[in-house]
């Protein structure tokens, strides 16, 4: 029997500290209108001074672990897809490794922005089917605040920190659920779009984020739509068989755009975006884990997750949870 790659758990975590859109009003020319009718979003955690990207990381893998009944010992792959690294190298992956105990297996970051959940679900799934892991733990997590523009009204209320994390097991007999199918792609030549003008080799500093909003906002609409379709169709499902739809949390008028122009009905696509803003390779599985633990996503339904973010990179992963 052919292995498939089963979601097994899935947990998340946000700092404590709530900023709201009053009090980025206080510091820049904007208002909780604005960002409200602009992007859906209405507050956005931060994480403390103290707090670094692996803390995060490790409290959404902890509750993924207990959800899915399996501890640290069980696992021997951990991919974190981040942004926002604690350090240049070694990687987050390493050093939430070893917080959480994992002796075994590899473990490493993979850099794909706001589709870094999905590239790594993909990478992970490519793992566990062909028999290099028996089970992963696939985290997105970021300290976005760190690299936002404090300065810039124009970015600086979009985003947030967060992390979430799935439990993913490779198994032969999991019947219909499981990574059913994915698909990523990158276009670099639209690099320019959306950066963060710092890095070790180019500026030997870390930078702050760069972002031409309604460009990347077009992009977004247009991909994340073709995304969705094509994962659709590697897997022969139609569209409206998806009883769930899992977006990256960027901005509510994506959401409805990408909605409106595949016909889905609102009710199917999972918003976590007035609570956390947008918190790039987090997103995804944040919002998997809200509408997981309240209910609306059952076992054995099918779930699409979809995401576009910095490169651009953009996919989709198609799964019966
Ligand atoms: O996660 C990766 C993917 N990222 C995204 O998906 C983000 C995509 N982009 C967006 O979500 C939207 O483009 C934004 C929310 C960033 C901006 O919304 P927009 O409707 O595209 O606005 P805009 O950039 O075209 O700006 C419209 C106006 C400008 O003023 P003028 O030039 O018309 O006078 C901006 O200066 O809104 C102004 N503006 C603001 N006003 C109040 C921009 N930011 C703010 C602000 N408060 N925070």
């Amino acid at each position: 029997m052919a292995l498939r790659s089963v979601l097994t758990g899935v947990g998340s975590y946000l700092p404590e500290r709530v900023v709201t859109n009053a009090e980025l009003a206080k510091r820049v020319d904007t208002s909780d209108e604005w960002i409200v009718e602009r992007t859906g979003i209405r507050e956005r955690h931060i994480a403390a001074d103290d707090q670094r990207t692996s803390d995060l990381a490790c409290e959404a893998s902890v509750k993924a672990l207990q959800a899915a009944g399996r501890d640290a010992k069980d696992i021997d792959l951990v991919i974190v897809a981040t942004a926002t690294p604690d350090l240049t190298f070694p990687a987050t992956a390493a050093r939430v490794q070893a917080e959480l105990g994992v002796t075994q297996g590899a473990a490493f970051d993979l850099q794909a922005v706001c589709s870094g959940f999905v590239f790594a679900l993909a990478t992970a799934d490519n793992f566990l089917v062909r028999g290099q892991a028996k089970a992963a733990l696939v985290i997105g997590a970021e300290t976005f605040s760190r690299i936002v523009d404090w300065e810039d009204r124009g970015t600086c209320v979009l985003f947030g920190d967060g992390a979430g994390a799935v439990v993913i097991e490779a198994r032969e007999d999991a019947g219909d659920r499981g990574v059913i199918s994915t698909f990523l792609r990158t276009d670099g030549r639209m690099h320019d779009l959306l950066y963060v003008d710092g890095g070790p080799s180019q500026t030997q500093s870390v930078g702050k984020l760069k972002m031409v909003g309604n460009a990347v906002f077009r992009q977004a609409v247009e991909h994340i739509s073709g995304a969705m379709l094509e994962a659709c169709a590697r897997a022969n499902v139609a569209l409206d068989e998806v009883d769930w739809f899992v977006p990256h949390q960027a901005n509510q008028r994506i959401l409805d755009g990408v909605s409106r122009k595949l016909g889905i009905d609102v009710d199917k696509v999972v918003s976590t975006v007035a609570l956390h803003g947008n918190t790039s390779a987090a997103s995804v599985p944040l919002a998997l884990d809200v509408a997981t633990r309240d209910g609306r996503i059952k076992k054995g339904d099918l779930v699409l997750m979809e995401a576009l973010g910095g490169g651009l990179t953009w996919g989709a992963a198609l799964v019966r949870v």
